[in-house]
């Protein structure tokens, strides 16, 4: 039987739970592709020894030896971060080594440049573990969904932060002490700030962009705003107003050019994305044939994300097998195909907003309020204002209709200079009618 050789860059969460995978499904792996997938080393530098479950796998400190063995087919690598990741993989490339990554930092900003070396060396590049966790979005949107123009991408796609969200909901526990935990169990990012300020659900978007619209999507037009200003009050008022707040990655494709925004959003309780819950992500496509298609699963996790990098390595096992190398090109759309993207201004963008607004509380100060909006053509829905405390200063909390980014952003700021405003505003967009359908 043909034996496939694996070597593995980087033993911490997902590089564990992918051993750990490919061991514990070494018989129903041979089953399903006819190979004998072998984990022949892992190279870790803080890994002194490795557990007695990988009996027989070599252990290096020294990433240019796995991928300089001539036996090893596949690099995994699953150190994370920019560099050294990115040499990893140009050299396993260049040693014309196939390479499986769940890294959707390199990927998204570094993407068009490995591609571009592995169709040269005539290698695969497989990366579904990089966004979704365990669930395989990548291959839906490669295969599945091929039928399809992708009107919109929406959801849930980092675990830490949507965990950290659930729990402020759910048991009013505070930000860091949820965040402790959300890191213990080894959904965080190595600085998860990357969680929490939206840069990592940005950094899956941009790869799903790219795959469904067929374009060169970068991360630096992606508008991001994180988690880390919702406080338990704006979760409170939400939930008066029948929302959950959860951070969302959206892109609406409307032809000639693209939304691409990452932000927290008040999602109606009754929507699917409202009640995905702790580290679970769901990610929601409209296609112009298959209408609304709903992906839902564990989006971080050891051996969830070791799924997925295995089922790579079965992918890459398969074509290596059947000599199909790159039947399926890494973004879905044919490399001479992908266009340069062009994404919508953020200032275009409308939607209903909640503003929780500190102010001093004296006479005049809402009609100066609603008379600020009413200038910028912002039309309110509903105003709370609760009784005031020692301080003097009061939330007063406004719901509008759709108002466009740019007219928010005038409003706030004029707002903002008021001599009665205490303080910063806080501003969540609520999810627009058309996308909560
Ligand atoms: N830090 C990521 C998350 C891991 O929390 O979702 C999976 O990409």
């Amino acid at each position: 039987m043909r034996q496939i050789k694996v070597g593995l860059i980087g033993f911490g969460t997902v590089g564990s739970g992918t051993a750990k995978v490919m061991v514990e499904q070494a018989e129903r792996l041979k089953r399903k592709t006819g190979a004998d997938i072998i984990l022949k080393t892992v190279a870790d530098l803080r890994t002194e020894t490795l557990p007695d479950h990988l009996a027989g796998v070599a252990l290096v400190k020294d990433a240019a030896a796995l991928i300089g063995d001539p036996e090893i087919d596949v690099v995994v690598e699953l150190i994370g971060g920019i560099e050294p990741a990115r040499t990893f993989i140009l050299d396993a490339i260049g040693a014309g080594k196939h390479v499986v990554t769940a890294n959707k930092a390199l990927i998204s900003q570094h993407g068009k440049e490995i591609f571009e070396a592995a169709a040269v060396r005539n290698v695969e590049v497989g990366f579904e573990a990089s966004v979704g966790g365990g669930i395989p979005v990548i291959k839906a949107l490669k295969e599945g969904l091929a039928a399809n123009r992708i009107n919109t991408i929406m959801g849930i796609m980092n675990g830490t932060a949507n965990y950290i969200l659930h729990r402020m909901t759910n048991e009013g526990v505070g930000f860091a002490e949820v965040l402790r935990d959300a890191q213990e169990l080894g959904f965080a990012e190595a600085d998860p700030t990357y969680d929490i300020d939206g840069i990592d659900t940005a950094h899956k978007l941009v790869i799903l962009m790219s795959m469904a619209y067929g374009i060169n999507a970068r991360l630096d037009e992606v508008s991001i705003e994180g988690i880390s200003a919702i406080e338990p009050i704006d979760i409170e008022f939400a939930r008066e107003f029948g929302y959950r707040i959860k951070l969302l990655a959206i892109s609406v494709n409307h032809g000639d050019h693209v939304e691409a925004r990452v932000h927290p959003a008040m999602v109606p309780e009754e929507h699917m994305l409202a009640n995905i819950s702790g580290a679970y992500n769901g990610i929601h496509f409209n296609g112009d044939m298959v209408g609304n298609v709903l992906f839902y699963g564990l989006g971080a996790g050891q051996v969830p994300t070791g799924s997925a990098v295995v089922a790579d390595i079965v992918d890459i096992s398969r074509n290596i097998l059947h000599d199909s190398i790159n039947r399926v090109p890494p973004l879905s759309y044919r490399p001479d195909e992908l266009r340069p993207s062009a994404i919508t201004p953020m200032e275009k963008i409308s939607s209903p907003h909640y503003f929780r607004i500190p102010v001093k509380d004296r006479p005049g100060v809402l009609s100066k309020i609603s008379g600020i909006l009413a200038a910028h053509d912002i039309s309110i829905e509903s105003v709370i204002q609760k009784g005031r405390d020692d301080t003097g200063v009061v939330p007063v909390v406004i719901r509008t209709y759709e108002a466009s980014d740019a007219a928010v952003g005038a409003a706030m700021a004029e707002i903002e200079a008021l001599d009665a405003c205490a303080g910063t505003i806080v501003k969540i967009r609520i999810l627009a009618n058309e996308l909560s359908e």
